[in-house]
């Protein structure tokens, strides 16, 4: 066993987190709960978020000025790692031609083309350009309606879409066992119509059986089911073969489907996870990795369904800064440097295996009920006494203790580890790490499992 180089993090020991607070403070004042999106808030593993100062490579320096060691890659985006050197200048090359045109430009059309190059496969002929993820599984779904004629959808339960209305929407426990009756679904944020949610079904992602009937039922009047073909949003689930079967029998009802690979797009491989996992969806929607860490999302799927987005067809999406030229210019060098180095997913493999195996044993050492699922550079750890990989559901993740991954979590933080601040979230590896990273992570996690055992 190696003993990792500890002096290239420093030590973010309480006291010197002082800035952050002090920012924290301020935030409050002016920003509801101090942060722009809620996991942020550090709600769930308790005390406050680090302000990040810069970023490059594996590491983080937040304000204070403490180096941490990011496994979170801003949710995804940093496959590369930060501060890449091809996206940087990619950026800076589109920045002194300006920043915003409200007019068509080359990069649009280059990122669109390098898109339907990698994804041709999976049927994708057209791509639309918007800003972010809930854009594009919002703009996914109405695309969907409008072709269909029809208004319901289903998503699964614990699978997440971004925070558009309809997709804000969830089954009550009580109805778990009954996916098929799950029209009454509850909206799960305040200020979602229950009209408006009760146009999304829930059903229970990997129960085939459930979806089959509630398909047989209601086929006739859902226009797409939404998922995530490796879902990241409940802690990373796998789906099974059969699942996935079923997934594809929903077309037998006039149904399309839709894999959402904001997540996994350009992450599991260059065909996403449906390029992994041999899914054949309809439309596909992508966010993260598509823009290099700026603001893209998109959506696409064969001309026949795209051609009736408008100006081609009735199904109205707009933009005033879609497609503008900085975030076009960090998308195409992020996948132009994805696919000109495709053993890039076999290193991010190898890298994750070798840590899900360090955390299992680490953890078995002392005597922490753990439960690792891991697929590519994806990874969660559950704090549950389940067989590794055995995690399939949404009910199966929510028994993990959350109390227990809280404290893990803070131990690995003063150790200047910078783990997903939530049980029920991947992890995200990049390029930028290797193994002194490895063996720096293994090291803090041996000491934060012993701590708990
Ligand atoms: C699978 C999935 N879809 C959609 C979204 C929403 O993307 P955004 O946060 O860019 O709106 C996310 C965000 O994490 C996601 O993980």
């Amino acid at each position: 066993m190696t003993t990792s180089d500890t002096s290239l993090l420093s030590q973010p020991a309480p006291e010197r987190l002082a800035v952050s607070e002090g920012l924290f403070a301020r935030a409050r004042q002016v920003t509801p709960g101090g942060v722009n999106s809620p996991v942020r808030a550090f709600g769930s593993v308790g005390g406050h978020p680090h302000f990040i100062a810069s970023a490059d490579g594996a590491y983080l320096t937040n304000a204070d000025g403490a180096r941490l060691l990011d496994y979170i890659g801003s949710w995804g985006p940093m496959i590369l790692g930060h501060n890449h050197p091809a996206v940087r200048e990619a950026i800076t090359g589109a920045l002194q031609g300006g920043t915003s045109f409200g007019a068509p430009n080359e990069r649009e059309v280059l990122l669109a083309e390098k898109v339907v190059e990698l994804t041709r496969e999976l049927g994708v002929e057209r791509v639309r350009f918007v800003n972010s993820g809930t854009e594009a599984t919002m703009s996914a779904l109405r695309l969907a309606r409008g072709v269909t004629g029809r208004s319901h959808i289903v998503k699964f339960r614990g699978n997440y879409h971004g925070h558009a209305d309809g997709l804000l929407v969830e089954a009550g426990s009580g109805l778990l066992t009954t996916a098929h009756h799950l029209g009454e679904a509850a909206p799960s944020s305040a200020g979602v119509p229950q009209e408006y949610a009760a146009l999304t079904l829930v059903s229970e992602y990997n129960d085939p059986a459930a979806l089959d009937a509630l398909m047989q039922e209601r086929g006739h009047e859902i226009a797409a089911v939404i998922f995530e073909p490796v879902v990241g949003n409940s802690g990373v689930l796998i789906p099974t073969p059969d699942f996935l079967a079923a997934l594809h029998r929903v077309r037998e009802h006039g149904t399309l489907l839709i894999a959402d690979e904001v997540m996994t797009g350009f992450r599991l491989s260059l065909q996403g996870a449906s390029g992994l996992l041999g899914i054949q969806p309809d439309l596909l929607t992508w966010g993260k990795i598509i823009g290099g860490g700026l603001p893209v999302g998109a959506y696409g799927g064969r001309a026949e369904l795209m051609e009736h987005v408008s100006p081609s067809g009735p199904v109205y999406q707009a933009g005033t800064l879609s497609g503008n030229p900085l975030a076009m210019a960090a998308g195409l060098a992020t996948l132009s440097e994805l696919q000109a180095r495709p053993e890039l997913y076999t290193q991010l493999d190898r890298y994750a295996a070798a840590l899900a195996d360090g955390l299992k044993s680490a953890a078995q050492e002392a005597g922490v009920p753990v439960s690792v699922n891991q697929i590519g550079s994806m990874l969660t750890a559950f704090h549950q006494d389940a067989p590794h990989g055995s995690v399939q559901t949404y009910q199966q993740a929510a028994r993990s203790d959350a109390s227990a991954f809280a404290a893990w979590f803070r131990s690995m933080l003063r150790q200047g580890v910078y783990w997903a601040p939530s049980q029920f979230e991947s992890i995200f590896v990049s390029a930028a790490h290797g193994d002194t990273e490895l063996n720096l992570t293994l090291d803090a996690a041996r000491r934060a499992y012993a701590e708990l055992g």
